[in-house]
């Protein structure tokens, strides 16, 4: 059985550099929570809560000591609470965010009407609109720009995650709703890289195994896309998930993580797999190290 590492997978530069900033603050004197959920992985989570890094839903349960804003960013008010609270701030807002909500408020200070092309319940999109000065409509869907009345000046931001081509559908429609239009492509290419991988390694494959927190949106649509594909597929959180009984008569096995998993619970279900693989004696063909 060939056992077969995606290309891209895993962390993204934003979630990494997120939970590299969150551990640096591990040996801190004074108390750390991070702000809502440092990344949507409960077994990161769990590593960071045994080394002392907590998790607060809203600021008023810290009393004192260091918030850690996550990669989607907050909004110029829990800045502003937190300061007013006395508390440090480590912020940990993916860059391809910050840019995101800064052109939101650059362009509602220039008198655009901002369009925020993204999910409504994200919460990256709701620190965007909160940057626009709570002013910015949010976008989702073709019908719903088509709906938009006529507007002097228009500007749309993207949210980082958001599909390339249905924001670029949706920038269409937007466009024949103004002569003055102003588009900000804030869309980051992690998610795009991920899927791609993914698609590509599920063509050549006979199972898919796709690993990443349940609460984790983008894990979950890699493994949708997967099975859309065609390929017989798995979303797993950890190792102690494999069955021996999915890999019967299974020629090549590929392997793919969501950008909010980290490197150590990849390696993990790669390493079960190589111990599955010696057990399966005969069916040992061969391991494809990728390049994990
Ligand atoms: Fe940042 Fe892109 Fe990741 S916006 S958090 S690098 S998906």
């Amino acid at each position: 059985m060939k056992t077969i590492v995606a290309q891209h997978r895993g962390f993204c530069y934003g979630v990494k550099r997120a939970v590299e900033m969150a551990q640096g603050c591990i040996h801190c004197a004074v108390p750390t929570y991070t702000l809502g959920p440092i990344i949507h992985n409960p077994q990161m989570v769990g590593r960071l809560a045994a080394k002392g890094i907590g998790m607060a839903n809203t600021l008023e349960e810290i009393a004192r000591g260091t918030v850690i804003i996550r990669s989607h960013g907050v909004g110029p008010d829990i800045y502003q609470a937190a300061q007013a609270r006395g508390l440090q701030i480590v912020d940990a807002t993916c860059p391809h965010v910050q840019k995101a909500q800064q052109a939101a408020k650059k362009l509602a200070g220039q008198g655009y009407h901002v369009v925020i092309i993204g999910e409504k319940r994200h919460p990256e999109v709701k620190s965007i609109f909160e940057w626009s000065g709570n002013k910015a409509q949010i976008i989702e869907t073709v019908d719903e720009a088509r709906e938009l009345p006529f507007q002097e000046r228009l500007g749309a931001v993207a949210q980082t995650t958001f599909a390339g081509d249905a924001f670029q559908a949706i920038v269409e429609v937007l466009a024949t709703k103004t002569n003055d239009f102003k588009i900000e492509r804030t869309i980051c290419t992690a998610t795009d890289l991920r899927q791609q991988a993914a698609l590509a390694l599920a063509a050549k494959v006979d199972i898919m195994l796709v690993i990443g927190g349940r609460n984790s949106a983008n894990t979950t649509h890699l493994a949708d896309l997967c099975l859309q594909a065609g390929c017989k597929t798995y979303h797993i959180e950890t190792a102690e998930e494999l069955q021996q009984e999915w890999f019967a008569d299974v020629e090549a096995v590929g392997i793919t993580a969501g950008a909010s998993t980290p490197d150590w619970l990849i390696e993990e279900v790669y390493d079960k797999m190589q111990e599955m693989n010696q057990f399966m004696g005969d069916g040992v063909k061969e391991i494809n190290v990728g390049d994990i």
